[in-house]
């Protein structure tokens, strides 16, 4: 890619999974999401010379082995980790499918069929990129992820002005050969004032690189 990495080293904190949110002790609320792409940009950067923590939910694969991983299960999980590792960060790209809602209740025994089919009461997750999103003052430059399925372009530039962060990166995950589980991607990156930038189907590795050079290119102009 055209993209070539000259930046002195950075703290980034990146997450990457999916989240589990308990119905009961067997049973929990989920996605699709691998981890390859957060895991992917965690690669990068540690190539690239920078430092690393990797706060991830339940993947199936391994974390690079310099990272500083911080495992979680669930969205408050995830939440907790993220505003216990923010000191000294310099780039933080929340790439985890976090759940958008939990049950309102986690019973404590398994639920038995017997029962019937059980109710489930719903409420919101914490939005942790909002939350950061929200500080003042955010020594960090934030970037998020957005999966969209339709109206990409409109969904991640309101998702930028609601959720204040500095960049958004979207990916259509409508299309069947790239996003979810897949090893590629296909990348649109949104910053406020700047013309959107594609980067073209390759590699989650491949687009990784070339990610977090264009987010530390706006980091260094912010
Ligand atoms: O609103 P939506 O889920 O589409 O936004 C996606 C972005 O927001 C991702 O960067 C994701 O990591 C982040 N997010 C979050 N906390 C939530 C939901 C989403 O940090 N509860």
């Amino acid at each position: 890619m055209r993209f070539r990495c000259t930046h002195a080293c950075m703290r980034l904190l990146i997450t990457a999974g999916p989240t589990r949110e308990p119905i009961d002790p067997v049973r929990f609320l989920s996605n699709r999401s691998s981890g390859k792409m957060g895991y992917a940009i965690a690669e990068a950067a540690l190539e690239a010379g920078d430092e690393v923590i990797l706060v991830s939910g339940p993947v199936s694969i391994a974390a690079p082995p310099r990272a500083r991983l911080v495992s979680v299960v669930t969205s408050d999980e995830m939440f907790e980790a993220v505003h216990a590792n923010l000191a000294g960060v310099d780039l933080a790209v929340l790439c985890a499918a976090v759940a958008d809602f939990k049950p309102a209740r986690c019973e404590p025994r398994k639920i038995k069929k017997s029962a019937g089919a059980p109710r489930l009461d719903l409420v919101p997750t914490r939005d942790i990129l909002a939350s950061l999103g929200a500080m003042r003052p955010r020594n960090f430059f934030l970037a998020g992820f957005a999966a969209e399925t339709n109206d990409v372009a409109e969904n991640a530039q309101k998702k930028l002005r609601e959720k204040g962060c500095d960049a958004i990166v979207a990916n259509d995950v409508s299309r069947g050969d790239l996003g979810f589980e897949s090893d590629e991607n296909e990348l649109s990156v949104f910053i406020p004032y700047q013309p959107r930038i594609v980067l073209p189907k390759a590699s989650k590795r491949e687009l990784a690189g070339a990610l977090l050079i264009i987010l530390k290119n706006s980091q260094e102009k912010s």
